[in-house]
Formats: structure tokens, C-alpha cells, sequence
């Protein structure tokens, strides 16, 4: 049963890449404390670059259990690692060139498969990893989302057939900005997480990030994004909150 998600306002994009690394590492912590193991999926685009280099320095760094912790990515431009377009570029130049962390643990999409190609080994490396049976899906302990003023999340984009998929857990599509060939995990991944928090900020986003949290039906990808037994979070700075009630308008803890 789809609960009523969590809205966690702050003032600023520093005070919400905090926040934000804060329940990466809280959410590390209790994980690996419970079943051994911490299994996370980033997302890219701007927004969580700041988290990630926070991530990067004390006390989070030394903070992590990362030799337990395993991160994958929600979505990818279909470019070079290399290139200023890559989600895992950034988070490796922004995170993990500057902590010690076992690459073995760090699982960048494909990018040099063609898409369709690249789509099906990373559906492949999931199912292997989760060792899920046909038919289910994966429960990543914790996902971080983004959302584009047009609603989009992940490389999921609105009127697209790529949201209706309910058997592939990543496709390759196109569209967004850049508009390139991309690799995303798809809506039903996204659902069955125990966690996710969507990471906004920026005034740009306050009219879709209204939109969204009215809930009125709009079917935009990111108010797809209903966790069937998970925890919903939303996460954004108080530009990206400034067209809600202003009852919401804190700091909240
Ligand atoms: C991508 C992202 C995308 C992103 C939003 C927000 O690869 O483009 O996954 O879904 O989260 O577009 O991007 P910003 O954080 O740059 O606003």
C-alpha cells in the first residue's frame, strides 16, 4: 500500500547534499548492520554531484561501510566514461577516484554496448547479483532519484511506452537532456526499493515538484514513482519547495 511520501525541506543545496549524504550513511549503517550487505543506486544529472563529494570528505568518508556497500546506477547516457555527459564519470571524478573503495563494488552501466546490448547485460548483472527469482524484482536498500522540470526521473520521460515496462528491469531509450542514447532501470525497480528519496533543488523544479506532490493523476514519470512497500522521501531545498503550502515551508530536521 503506497504510503503518503516524507517531505524534508532545507535552505540551501549545500544544507541538502548534507542531509542527503547523511541518509546515505545512515542508510549504509543500519543495512549492513542488519543483512551484511548495502545496496544503493544513484541517479545522475547535477543535483547529486554535491552529495557525492560531500560523501568524499569527513565525516562521512571514514563514516561508510563501504567494503559492504554496493552501488549501482538508476540510469546512463550511452557516452564514454569519460565524457562530461557520463553519470558514472561524474560520480567517479566528484566520489570514488578520491575514497578507497573496491571497484569490484562500484557498477557503472555499460556504455560501450550498443544500447540495447548494454541494457540486457546490466538486466543480466542485477538479476545475478539479487538472485532473483522469475518474475520478481529487486529490492535495492535505498534509491536516489532526481526529476526534470518536465517530470521526468531517471531517463524515464513523459508519454513514453518505456513507462509502462513490467518485466525488463533496464531498458535502453532516448530523450532527455542530452539527448542521447541512455540505459534506465525501470518503474517497477524503482517501486520495489526500500528506500527512495528524490533529491530536487532549484526553483526550476518548484512548479513540477508541486505538480508531483499534488498528486492529482498527472501520470508524469515521477509521480509513477510509488514504492509498493517502501519508504518515500522527498528531499529538496526551499527554492524547489517554494510553490507549496506555506505550512511546509521549514527547515524540518
Ligand atoms: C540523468 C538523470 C536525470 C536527472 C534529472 C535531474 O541521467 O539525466 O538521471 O533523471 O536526475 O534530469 O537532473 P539535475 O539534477 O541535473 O537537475
Amino acid at each position: 500500500m503506497f504510503s503518503k511520501p516524507g517531505l524534508i525541506i532545507k535552505s540551501d543545496p549545500a544544507a541538502l547534499a548534507l542531509a542527503a549524504a547523511d541518509i546515505f550513511v545512515s542508510a549504509a549503517g543500519e543495512c549492513t548492520a542488519r543483512h551484511g550487505r548495502f545496496t544503493v543506486a544513484v541517479s545522475g544529472g547535477s543535483t547529486p554531484r554535491q552529495m557525492h563529494r560531500v560523501l568524499a570528505q569527513e565525516p562521512f568518508s571514514s563514516g561508510m561501510d563501504w567494503p559492504n556497500t554496493h552501488v549501482f546506477w538508476v540510469d546512463e547516457r550511452c557516452v564514454p566514461y569519460g565524457s562530461p555527459a557520463s553519470n558514472y564519470g561524474a560520480a567517479s571524478e566528484d566520489l570514488f577516484q578520491k575514497i578507497s573503495v573496491a571497484t569490484g563494488r562500484i557498477y557503472p552501466m555499460p556504455t560501450d554496448l550498443p544500447p540495447e546490448g548494454g541494457a540486457a547485460t546490466y538486466d543480466a548483472q542485477l538479476r545475478s547479483f539479487f538472485r532473483s527469482s522469475q518474475g520478481a524484482f529487486p529490492a535495492f536498500d535505498l534509491i536516489f532519484l532526481g526529476i526534470g522540470p518536465d517530470g521526468h526521473t531517471a531517463s524515464l520521460f513523459p508519454g513514453q511506452p518505456t513507462l509502462e515496462e513490467r518485466d525488463r528491469w533496464v531498458i535502453a531509450v532516448r530523450g532527455g537532456n542530452p539527448d542521447v542514447p541512455r540505459l534506465t532501470m525501470t518503474l517497477p525497480v524503482l517501486n520495489h526499493a526500500r528506500r527512495v528519496v528524490f533529491l530536487v533543488a532549484g526553483r526550476e523544479k518548484a512548479a513540477v515538484v508541486k505538480t508531483v506532490l499534488d498528486n492529482d493523476g498527472t501520470g508524469l514519470p515521477a509521480e509513477r514513482v510509488r514504492p509498493v512497500e517502501g519508504i518515500l522521501t522527498w528531499l529538496v531545498d526551499q527554492d524547489a519547495a517554494s510553490l507549496l503550502p506555506k505550512e511546509t515551508l521549514h527547515d524540518a530536521p
